[in-house]
């Protein structure tokens, strides 16, 4: 991919998180699906997952987070140049969550879109969002990865099943100083090994019928052991090439974080890249794979946790359906975020009655 002298630099300068309340242990699975608590631990590292049960939509929980990643930095939706929202799971085909988001929020004449790229999701709208700010076009984006991944499983399929939870993590991006913000990224995909990982109906492809119901062709496949041996590789291969072309060592980053697939795929990564465990957060443990959303919750974490620092170098890794991959290094921009319980968030039940269309705008005039 061409790279091009930066104008100036995108940074990250505040996030946000929303998991839904509702906790399906591993052993709330064995009472589904022929499993133990003992194999997916094992195999996946995974103890817990979040899953919707009160009729939120992938949009509503977009929305908890984007309030409360506005309200950490001060922000108005209004403020906002640009909503892009990583997702395999929108409300609808169409129009794209962002849009929904974009209303719900009340930042109208923002440009809204999805980014379709599965577990890359977040890093390729991350990606566009930091050029966006790079070439001059946007100064303030809301950058999402937001997922129902509950409503693809195929809950009679143990080997996928027990994978994926729901959840989302917003940041929030504007230029910043050098010499602190995005120093490099890396985004990719090969379509040849789109089978090993897709839902096959719902598209013009296969549009629903009885058939394709019944088929079950609605609902997530994967071949786990190839897609998990070409996600080391290439995430090794990623991550290797981002260090070496900003002459960073492996030691110098204070926080790694990959996408949340396997902790046996970020472990074999991590040991090929010689990272130390305080270099690594992970939370996979807790929610599973959230798909695109994986890589904002990890970081809003190890922010409110001290584990990232202004200055730090922060590796962001990705590898997921398509095939498509991502890296995105940057030296982290801000100071400790306020808490959440320091600045206005609104509640839950706020957010989940917010109305679209309440009148007083452009298309009421
Ligand atoms: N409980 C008990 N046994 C199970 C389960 C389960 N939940 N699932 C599979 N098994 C069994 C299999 O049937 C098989 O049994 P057999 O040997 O008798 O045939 C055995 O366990 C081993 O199966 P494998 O599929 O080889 O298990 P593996 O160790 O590869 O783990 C897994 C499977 C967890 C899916 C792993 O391959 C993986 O994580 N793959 C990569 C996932 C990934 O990175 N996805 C990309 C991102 S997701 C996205 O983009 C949307």
């Amino acid at each position: 991919m061409v790279r091009k002298k930066i104008v100036r630099r995108a940074g990250i300068v505040s996030v946000g998180k929303y998991m839904p309340p509702n906790v399906v242990t591993n052993f709330d699975l064995e009472k589904i699906v022929d499993t133990s608590d003992e194999w997916i631990r094992e195999r996946t590292g995974i103890i817990e997952r979040h899953m919707v049960k009160n009729g939120e939509k992938q949009s509503d929980l977009a929305l908890i987070a984007s309030r409360e990643a506005l309200a950490r930095a001060g922000w108005s939706p209004k403020d906002l140049d640009m909503i892009i929202v990583g997702t395999v799971t929108p409300d609808h085909i169409f129009p794209s969550s962002a849009n929904l988001l974009a209303g719900k929020l009340g930042a109208i004449g923002a440009p809204s879109y999805d980014v379709l790229a599965a577990c890359s999701g977040f890093l390729y709208s991350l990606w566009q969002g930091v050029v966006a700010i790079e070439s001059g076009r946007a100064d303030r984006v809301l950058v999402v990865g937001s997922e129902i991944m509950s409503t693809l499983i195929n809950w009679e399929d143990r080997s996928t099943c027990v994978l994926f939870g729901d959840g989302a993590g917003v940041v929030l991006l504007k230029a910043v100083d050098a010499p602190y913000g995005i120093h490099d990224m890396e985004i990719g995909s090969d379509g040849r090994f789109y089978d090993l990982l897709h839902m096959k109906a719902g598209g013009s492809a296969y549009p629903a019928t009885h058939e394709t119901v019944e088929k079950r062709m609605h609902t997530l496949y994967m071949e786990g052991s190839e897609v998990f041996k070409l996600a080391v590789r290439k995430m090794t291969e990623i991550s290797e090439s981002l260090l070496e072309r900003n002459r960073i060592r492996p030691e110098q980053l204070g926080c790694f974080i990959a996408h949340q697939a396997n902790i046996r795929i970020i472990d074999s990564t991590t040991k090929r890249l010689r990272l130390k465990p305080n270099q690594v957060y992970n939370n996979i443990d807790k929610y599973g794979n959230t798909t695109s959303a994986t890589i904002p919750t990890c970081l809003y974490e190890a922010e409110e946790q001290g584990m990232i620092k202004k200055g730090d170098w922060v590796l962001l890794i990705s590898f997921g359906a398509g095939l498509t991959w991502g890296g995105i290094l940057m030296k982290w921009a801000v100071d400790r975020l306020p808490k959440t319980e320091e600045v206005a968030v609104d509640t839950v039940s706020d957010v989940l009655s917010t109305k679209l269309r309440p009148g007083g705008d452009w298309a009421n005039q």
